[in-house]
This record gives structure tokens, sequence and C-alpha cells, in this order.
């Protein structure tokens, strides 16, 4: 009844005809062939790349440590500049403060550890407002098997690109009448342009040759329809990818049946898909304690841990350092330190693999900074 009743509405039809008439500009204009997300840092008086590094909060310090440790020893091009965030609020909205927004608008690269979102009103969550202020469109989510560390499944080696600006985040809801709430799912040609060309340029960069894009256009013809359709004439640009598209629930029931069909495929999203599916690859490969990920945006990128600050285990020496410092491998490699990336995380593969060193969460008794000086053995 209420849906007949919006389609009728006048100015529901408006919202119907607005995003064709945007398409026949925006697509040409911000993303003809052009690359998508390209890092032109820059450099100290040493040569060194500077990077802004926000330690975050309660295993955060510890966790940054063991990464800077680790740089330090394999002689790697970085100079460390580090921010803090902590939120303030500026009419009326929680912001980051302006040298933190400085410092990485000039360096264009950040290393973050985990950022305990404030409890109460006022506040947004740090790592939204962070997204929102750099406009990180992407978030990418690299999932692999650590050798030395069971799960159920062997030899994942997923990657998954979430759109990380809008869809079901957009944050637009509102009271229709009392006990009935809309939430708007927003979908945008540009937005989505902006992702899936960086999606078809990333597998080429690692050298996967199929992308594929996961949705629910057969129940939101119209939102995931644009999104489908704008991958299909995205790929016309990439002939050497081949494309395809599947079903979000046949995705999860196959992923979690057998992951290994998906290892030679970059997979591509709307938001609140890639929020869930990205977790549930976490999981294949033994939860987030391992997983890297990095937002990336046109101008600057950041790149975090997954996992929180586990103010548990905060100030004891047991954190694993291990998803920031895959987090800051997945850096070197946006910056084209790709020699220096290859050895660190050979290091630190191994140093997983013999099992000698290992912190608790992963069943060892090594300390963090002990953990971190086995992989400095290995270097
Ligand atoms: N990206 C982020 O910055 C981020 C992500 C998630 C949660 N958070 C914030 O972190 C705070 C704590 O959240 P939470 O407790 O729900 O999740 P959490 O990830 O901090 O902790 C969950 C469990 O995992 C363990 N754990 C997490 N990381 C670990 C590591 N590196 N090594 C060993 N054990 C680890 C913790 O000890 C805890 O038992 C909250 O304020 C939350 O908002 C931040």
């Amino acid at each position: 009844m209420l849906a007949i009743r919006s389609l009728q509405n006048p100015a529901r039809q408006c919202l119907r005809a607005a995003p064709r008439a945007a398409a026949t500009w925006s697509i040409s204009r911000f993303y003809s062939q052009e690359r998508v997300a390209k890092y032109e840092g820059t450099k100290d008086a040493n040569g060194n790349f500077l990077v802004s590094l926000i330690e975050g909060d309660g295993i955060g310090p510890e966790i940054a440590q063991s990464v800077k440790d680790i740089f330090a020893a394999a002689k790697t091009p970085i100079a460390w500049e580090p921010i803090d965030v902590t939120p303030i609020i500026k009419d009326g909205r929680t912001a980051i403060p302006d040298a933190a927004i400085e410092n990485i608008n000039k360096n264009k690269i950040a290393l973050k550890g985990p950022l305990a979102t404030p409890v109460g009103k006022g506040h947004v969550s740090l790592n939204l407002t962070l997204r929102r202020t750099f406009n990180l469109f992407a978030n990418l989510r690299p999932c692999r098997s650590v050798a030395g560390f069971k799960t159920p499944y062997d030899g994942v080696d997923t990657v998954l690109i979430r759109e990380n600006t809008e869809g079901e985040y957009s944050g637009i809801e509102h009271v229709v009448v009392d006990g009935v709430v809309q939430s708007i799912k927003l979908i945008t040609e540009e937005a989505s342009e902006r992702v899936l060309r960086f999606a078809f340029q990333h597998a080429e960069s690692i050298g996967r040759t199929k992308v594929r894009v996961v949705h629910k256009a057969t129940i939101m013809k119209m939102s995931d329809g644009l999104f489908l359709s704008v991958a299909e004439r995205v790929a016309k640009d990439f002939p050497n990818i081949e494309f395809d598209a599947e079903l979000l629930d046949n995705t999860c029931l196959k992923m979690v049946t057998d992951p290994n069909p998906y290892n030679d495929k970059v997979l591509v999203m709307p938001n609140l898909y890639g929020d869930i599916l990205s977790d549930m690859c976490a999981g294949l490969i033994g939860g987030l304690g391992l997983t890297p990920s990095g937002n990336i945006g046109d101008e600057c990128s950041i790149f975090e841990a997954v996992h929180g600050s586990a103010p548990d285990i905060a100030g004891k020496g047991l954190a694993n350092p291990t998803a920031l410092l895959l987090s800051s491998m997945m850096m070197l490699r946006h910056m084209r330190l790709n020699d220096h990336a290859n050895k660190i995380e050979k290091a630190i593969f191994d140093t997983l693999a013999e099992g000698k060193s290992l912190t608790g969460d992963l069943g060892g008794k090594a300390k963090t900074h002990e953990y971190a000086a086995a992989i400095i053995e290995k270097l």
C-alpha cells in the first residue's frame, strides 16, 4: 500500500528521473579511461617517502611499534609522521583536527591503528569520519590463508572491493509516520564507475584476469541494476579482463562451500554487501586478527587493520601485529615499493609458518615484540 502511494507521488517521480540527468555529464567528465587512485606522495630531504601514522587506541601503539621496528630493520624508505586524530566537535559535527587533515593531504598516504569509537552522543565513528573527510571510496580487503594457522579451508586467496561511500550506508533515513521508517539506498553512476574502474585496474595490477560484480539486481532492479549496467560498460575498457556477475546469496553459498574458485577473481560490490562478505572472507582464513585492508581515495589512501583496539589486552604486550603489518604491505605496494613489500611479507609468512614465535591469539606464547623480533631475524 505504502509503495503504491509513494510511486504516485510527483516528488517520487522526480527522484526517479534525477540520476539519468546527472549521468550524461558526470561519467565522461570524471573517469574517462584515466587511472583512479594513483599515489603521488612526497619525500623528505633524505629521499624517504613521508607517511602519516595514526597509532590509534588500545593496542594501537604496541602493534604500530612492531611495524616501525620491522620497517627500520628492513631499511624501508619510509619516514613516519605521527599524527593525532582525537576528534573535535566542529559546527556540531565530529571532525578530525585540522593539523591531521593537512598532514594526510600533504603525504597522500597513512597507516592507521585501531580507533576506539567514543560511546555516547555527539560523536560519530572516527573511522567513518576519516572515510568521509578524505572521500575514501573503495575498501580493499584481500584474505589469504596463513600457512601454519589451520582453518577449515586451505589455500584461500580472495580479493574483495567494497564501495565505501554510498549504497545502504548513505545515512538517509526518516520516519514516514509513527511506526514506519524509510532508509534510502543511494547508488550513483559516478561513485559506481569510480569503484568499478578501480576494481578493474586493481585486477590488472595484481595480475588477476577476472572481475566479478556481486549484486542483487533481481530485486533492487534500479539501484543494483545501475551498478551492474555501469560495470558492463566499464568492462569494455578492459578487454583483457573477463567480466561476469553473480547474485550475492549465490556467492555466499558457493564461497563457504569452496572458496578456491574465487582465487583468480577480484570481487566488487555495493557497500553493505561488501561489509558483510569481507568479514565472511576474513572468517575463512581465521578471523579479523589476520586481515589487512586499504581505504582507497583519489587523492589520499589510508591502510588499516580490520580489528578494533582490543582494550582487554592493551598494554600487556599480547597483541598480534600481523593485520597491521599486512596492511602496511598493501600500503607499500600502493606506493609501488613492491620489492620492499615482498621481502618483509616473506619474513612475516615464514615466521607464521614456522610457528615458534606466535602470539596468544594464534595459539603461541610470544609477546608482541618477540614475534616482531622473529620476523626481523628472517629479513
Ligand atoms: N577499524 C577500527 O578502528 C575498529 C574496528 C573495530 C572496532 N573498533 C573499536 O575498537 C574498540 C573495541 O572493539 P571490540 O572489542 O568490539 O573489537 P576488537 O577487535 O577490539 O576485539 C575483539 C577481540 O579480539 C581480540 N583482538 C583484536 N585484535 C587483536 C590483535 N591484534 N591481537 C590479539 N587479539 C586481538 C581482542 O582482545 C578481543 O578479545 C571499540 O571502541 C570499537 O569501536 C575499531
